[in-house]
């Protein structure tokens, strides 16, 4: 496995590959970025994974300074998942001037985590946008984990024409549930023992769209106030669907159910989808 760290020396390494598959990260790899690259790995071809903390994606308050740099684990666990190149770039690589040409996400970028996180998916599509165009794959793998942003990067691929086929893993959780992230290093020992609960609120609320009922909101609300009365400070917790990420109406089937909420300093995501 080659680590590279400029554009130029990349673009060099895969002049010649006919066919090159990425998974781009921010490090701290879990078993849940390992299950992305064995599903890029299994794809033939030369698997590139990117390891690169995106100041753009993070608001002045948020979590950029802390967020965890694990470069020397991550590359043992990409070596170990068959990975062929790891591009890690520095910001003076990835950033050389202060970004000023930005993709817009649409409409949907602003509602869910866009709603909370003004500016996220500026962030992450200007920067996915940027690696598509350095490593020029033909298939890119994303997590469903981060739903919202694997329909926003399915869109920028789509309309922009990037000519890359986008490819959604199924999140990976720890044994009560817990969708994992890197975040998940932040809890306290009490937090881990409650966060299980973010996904065992979204499985009744799945359990009860099963059985019949449908008042969308009713059931986001009471969700919301059993989260809040075991600590959790709630965004938002949403029924929606799973072609656009818009409320539903009575006769829409395919539905995904999303949950942001925080325990005391730490903030998780995490989302179901459902057929009814
Ligand atoms: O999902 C992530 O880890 C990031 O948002 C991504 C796609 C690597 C862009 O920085």
């Amino acid at each position: 496995m080659q680590v590279i760290d400029s554009i130029h020396a990349l673009r060099e390494r895969l002049r010649d590959e006919r066919s090159v598959v990425f998974v781009p990260t921010m490090g701290n790899l879990h078993e849940g970025h390992l299950q992305l690259m064995r599903i890029a790995r299994a794809r033939g071809g030369c698997l590139v994974a990117s390891v690169f903390v995106n100041r753009l994606q993070f608001a002045p308050h948020e979590d950029f300074d802390r967020y965890p740099r694990t470069f020397e684990a991550d590359r043992e666990q990409l070596a170990s998942c068959g990975v062929d190149v790891v591009f890690a770039p520095d910001e003076a690589q990835m950033y050389p001037d202060p970004q000023t040409y930005f993709v817009e996400p649409p409409p949907l970028g602003g509602q869910l985590e866009g709603e909370f996180r003004p500016g996220f998916f500026r962030g992450v599509a200007t920067v996915v946008l940027k690696l598509f165009n350095i490593v020029r794959p033909q298939v890119a793998v994303f997590g469903k984990k981060d739903y919202q942003q694997l329909m926003i990067v399915r869109g920028m691929v789509r309309q922009l024409a990037l000519g890359i086929e986008v490819v959604a893993a199924e999140t990976a959780r720890a044994s009560d549930g817990l969708a994992l992230s890197s975040r998940n290093a932040y809890l306290s020992a009490s937090e881990r023992a409650e966060a299980g609960r973010l996904y065992r609120t979204l499985q009744e609320l799945r359990s009860r769209l099963v059985s019949g009922e449908r008042d969308f909101a009713a059931l986001e609300s009471e969700s919301v106030t059993k989260l809040t009365k075991n600590g959790w400070v709630v965004d938002y917790v949403a029924v929606r669907k799973q072609s656009d990420l818009q409320s539903p109406r009575l006769v829409d089937q395919d539905l995904v159910l999303l949950a942001a909420a925080r325990l005391g300093k730490t903030r998780l995501i995490d989302n179901i989808e459902v057929s009814i």
